[in-house]
């Protein structure tokens, strides 16, 4: 049995578009495990993005659960909210999400100033986390002089360094060219490897052959949820989700 991390219930999500209310999340229920490298696709518009943001504490629902571990987030207040998300939560965003004025180095240490004390060893960590994103050589850059690819492996590492309970990731490789996207993928992979639970929004076939599970949202809501059999490789898994996807909108 794997052990269950995130777990939504009746989850839902209305916004307010003139006087008519219009439900983007429907009565989600939805149970992510432990160790899972979990997919979420969808065609735009289908509230993938949204599912994450409620998911990871970044948007309230307008009704239902959702339980870290044994956490009720939909009862906490912002404060506590905050808090927790800080320690269980490493966040990825498509565009990155650097802070501007601040160095590499500072950009990744800042979060973790937030949770921990010891700064000797939290700069160790993070030069650590550099080095295996291959961002060593950028410590005192700003994120306006580096790549996209290097400011996403620089966010990959803000997000590791509280070792979080989940990576969650919104579409981490839509703004990259194919090979930084393969850098980012490899990333994701050896951390998944090592145990890393990850949730990670994506629209392509080759990204999502890296997870072993696949959910997919149609209209707010889980259409279909693909478990890749442990023993597929990389071809075999993607003619699978070609024939899962057959049909699908997305
Ligand atoms: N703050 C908001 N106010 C009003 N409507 C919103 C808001 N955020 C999202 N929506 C609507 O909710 C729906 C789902 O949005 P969401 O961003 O979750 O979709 P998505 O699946 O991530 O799409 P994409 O693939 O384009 O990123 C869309 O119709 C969007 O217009
Ligand atoms: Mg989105």
């Amino acid at each position: 049995m794997q052990e269950v991390i995130i777990q939504s219930k009746d989850l839902c999500k209305n916004y307010k578009t003139g006087k008519t209310n219009v439900p983007v999340i429907n009565s989600i229920n939805l149970t992510l495990y432990k160790g899972d490298f979990t997919v979420i696709m969808g065609s735009s518009g289908s509230g993938k993005s949204t599912l994450l943001y409620l998911l990871s504490g970044l948007e309230t629902p307008s009704s239902g659960e959702i339980w870290l571990e044994e956490k009720p987030v939909h009862s906490m207040d912002e404060k506590l909210m905050t808090l927790l998300r800080r320690e269980y939560i490493g966040f990825v965003f498509q565009d990155f999400n650097l802070v501007p004025n601040l160095t590499f180095l500072e950009n990744i240490l800042v979060p973790a100033y937030l949770v921990k004390n010891d700064r000797k060893a939290l700069k160790a960590q993070a030069l650590e986390l550099m080095r295996k994103m291959d961002i060593l050589e950028l410590t005192d850059r700003l994120p306006s002089e580096v790549s996209g690819g290097q400011q996403q492996r620089c966010s990959m590492a803000r997000a590791v360094i509280n070792n979080p309970k989940v990576i969650m990731a919104d579409e981490p490789t839509g703004n990259l060219n194919s090979s930084s996207s393969e850098a980012v993928l490899d990333i994701l992979t050896d951390l998944n490897q090592q145990g890393q639970s990850i949730v990670m929004v994506t629209h392509e076939i080759k990204s999502a052959c890296r997870a072993n599970r696949v959910i997919f949202l149609k209209d707010g809501q889980i259409e279909d949820d693909l478990r890749f059999a442990t023993d597929l490789d990389f071809e075999q898994k993607e003619s699978e989700m070609l024939h899962w996807l057959a049909g699908k909108d997305w």
